[in-house]
């Protein structure tokens, strides 16, 4: 018998490593959630990396379901907290203590607050006050917090999720651009856009489930892991000229964007099981090496040309079956046998990538859509 199989479950468990318990999450959260793939992989390769993320998209788009799912497998002191214009610091940072008071001290109880949390999640997050955000500013760069008492202590903060519905704009992006500044992964999150999306999320949708949870150490773990990927020859030379060429085309982040990038690379490599950092795996700096989130397009189209050709023509030919099976009337048997050998022609084009880790996930689910396509034609006969 496989030694694995025979293995009671509590040891099979136990015997998983870190990047195996990545793998089983990134799985289980991709099993879940429809078309948030590169939301996941950004949310992982943030802990990771240990930088904050902040997601922006429309109302009941999915983006409080991932944080939180993320919140539960993790060990860990947790605070979230839902913003709105009127929102005191004492909600955040606790209230200030009485017998302090007493002594002529301002001086907070910062228990169970932001202050002494690990995992923290600010919901609304550009709805903060004037006075929320100046001490935002200094906790989420610098990890220290003075409770009144004079001493900056440090926070146990591993990684702040942010969620906003709009980038601020006009004079508000003025006054909350440090404070976007401070995420240095930075996604704009769209509505479902698939029929088949649609489908799975009217009837079957699930919430995710895990098999497996991280604790604190296992977090160091894999950040030190992570650290320890060595860079490739063409991945620096990929990564030096996204940034020339970014200059010359105007978009210039900033030296500690820059130099941040490097450890998120390495990250994301680890997450996808890399034992190098190779050029395609500086896609993931299409969120992070943008200042103005309108450039964020420029950015993508520069790094998929440099570094990603292969997933870039991977996303291409995922964003046509898409555009094939929700155009599709299943009813007709003569358009759906165009619409399978048109998928099957995709497929064939993948398989020609299949070295490529996303041309692997996109052979799969090209092939379980033409099946699907089949069964249903099969269906309306
Ligand atoms: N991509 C998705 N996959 C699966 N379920 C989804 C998805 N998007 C939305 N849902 C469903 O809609 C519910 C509402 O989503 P959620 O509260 O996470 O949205 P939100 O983006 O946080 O919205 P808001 O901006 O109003 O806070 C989820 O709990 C889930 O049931
Ligand atoms: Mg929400």
């Amino acid at each position: 018998m496989n030694a694995v199989l025979a293995m009671p479950k509590q040891s099979v468990k136990d015997s998983l490593t870190v990047r195996d318990k990545f793998a089983a999450v990134r799985k289980e959260l991709g099993d879940s959630l429809i078309e948030r793939t590169e939301e996941i992989d950004l949310l992982l390769t943030s802990l990771i990396a240990g930088e904050h993320l902040l997601l922006v998209g429309p109302p009941g788009c999915g983006k409080s379901l991932l944080i939180d799912s993320l919140m539960r497998w993790t060990h860990g002191s947790k605070f979230s907290c839902l913003l709105n214009r009127f929102s005191m610091p004492e909600e955040l940072l606790g209230m200030y203590s009485l017998s302090e008071l007493k002594l002529d001290k301002f001086v907070r109880i910062t228990t169970n607050k932001l202050p002494e949390s690990q995992y923290v999640f600010l919901d609304e997050i550009f709805r903060a006050s004037p006075a929320i955000l100046n001490v935002l500013l200094k906790l989420l760069h610098e990890k220290v917090f003075d409770k009144g008492d004079g001493i900056a202590r440090r926070v146990p903060l591993e990684i702040c999720l942010g969620a906003a519905n709009d980038w601020p704009s006009g004079d508000e992006a003025k006054s909350l651009g440090a404070l976007v500044d401070r995420f240095m992964l930075r996604k704009s999150v769209l509505p479902i856009s698939s029929a088949a999306g649609r489908q799975k999320l009217l009837w079957n949708n699930q919430p995710p489930e895990f098999s497996t949870s991280l604790s604190g150490h296992e977090l160091i773990a894999a950040r030190l892991d992570a650290q320890g990927l060595v860079w490739s020859k063409e991945a620096k030379q990929a990564l030096e000229s996204i940034l020339d060429e970014l200059a010359r085309q105007g978009v210039k982040p900033s030296d500690r964007r820059q130099f941040k990038s490097v450890s998120i690379v390495q990250a994301y490599a680890w997450l996808n099981g890399a034992e190098e950092v190779q050029p395609e795996h500086l896609e993931i700096l299409t969120h992070v090496l943008w200042v103005d989130h309108e450039e964020a397009s420029k950015v993508r189209s520069v790094i998929m040309q440099i570094a990603a050709p292969v997933g870039m023509k991977v996303s291409g030919l995922i964003g046509e079956t898409e555009q094939i099976l929700s155009s599709v009337n299943t009813k007709d048997l003569g358009a759906t046998a165009t619409a399978a050998s048109k998928l099957a022609e995709i497929q064939k084009s993948l398989k020609a990538m299949k070295e490529h880790p996303k041309a692997l996930a996109a052979i799969a689910y090209v092939k379980e859509k033409i099946t699907e396509l089949r069964l249903k034609s099969l269906d309306s006969i």
